[in-house]
């Protein structure tokens, strides 16, 4: 799987964490390095050690976070809810790559686990970032079917299996926001470049054969920033905790986009 390394971050190199040693007689330890920072307290970020003890711990990455807040250190800040990979809710990036801390095995990663926030994005503490240009960006597609004719009167609007087949990919997104936030483009245009997962929830209506507002949708994509700053690096689909295509789905927009033209 490819890595989305942080870029080398001297605001936090310098400043010294805190170490937090696991419990003594504790056999089976691991270091987690955590990035910590609270904009509110005027001090620049820090990586905090935490050793935990795994014979003590839960398997998967948020299970050691969790324990760390429960018994070591309360003021660890992270967003987690399902716990089974289903909210998106606990996206972050751990040893150097986008992922669930849900459904990362702590035995996946050799060595210390190294804890940061989804890359690129502002940090509103330690590890939860601050969604709302996501979140606005997916509204801004319309998620949501669009007609202009009735559903028939007795029955809701007829779908083939093979039209369903077209959707139920891209309707298994969980907006983790770990495709956009592994996407070098988006890094640098996430003002006006929608990103991946936005993209992907624009194609799920596109190809939505009840939809009546195909040509609306492509139209609103028509755009140089909005759809065209995907440069095919793919990292979006390597980083998708759900093995879904974000980049197959923006290919294929492109296409509907170029047939429209001829
Ligand atoms: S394929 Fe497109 S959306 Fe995916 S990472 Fe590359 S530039 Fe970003
Ligand atoms: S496409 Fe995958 S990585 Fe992107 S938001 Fe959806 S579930 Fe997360
Ligand atoms: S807690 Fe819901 S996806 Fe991890």
């Amino acid at each position: 799987m490819a890595e989305f390394r942080l870029p080398a971050n001297s605001r936090y190199a310098d400043v010294p964490g805190q170490t937090h040693a696991a419990p003594a007689g504790a056999r089976n330890v691991r270091r987690f390095r955590i990035y910590r920072w609270n904009p509110d307290s005027g001090q620049k970020p820090r990586i905090d050690n935490y050793d935990v003890d795994l014979d003590a711990c839960g398997p998967m990455v948020l299970d050691a976070l969790i324990k760390i807040k429960n018994e070591v250190d309360s003021s660890v800040t992270f967003r987690r809810s399902c716990r089974e990979g289903i909210c998106g809710s606990c996206a972050m990036n751990i040893d150097g790559v986008n992922t669930l801390a849900c459904t990362k095995a702590i035995t996946d990663v050799k060595g210390e686990v190294r804890i940061f926030p989804l890359p690129h994005m502002p940090v509103i503490k330690d590890l939860v970032p601050d969604l709302t240009n996501f979140y606005a960006q997916y509204a801004s597609v319309k998620p949501w079917l669009q007609t202009r004719t009735p559903a028939p009167p007795d029955r809701e609007r007829p779908q083939s299996p093979e039209d369903q087949e077209k959707i139920d990919g891209p309707s298994a997104c969980i907006l983790c926001a770990c495709c956009s936030t592994s996407c070098p483009s988006y890094w640098w245009n996430s003002d006006r470049y929608l990103g991946p997962a936005a993209l992907l929830a624009a194609y799920r209506w596109i190809v939505d054969t009840r939809d009546e507002a195909t040509g609306e949708r492509l139209d609103d994509l028509q755009d140089p920033f909005k759809l065209y700053r995907c440069h095919t690096i793919m990292n979006c689909t390597e980083a998708c905790p759900k093995d879904l295509n974000p980049a197959r789905a923006i290919g294929e927009i492109k296409q509907l986009m170029a047939s429209r033209q001829h």
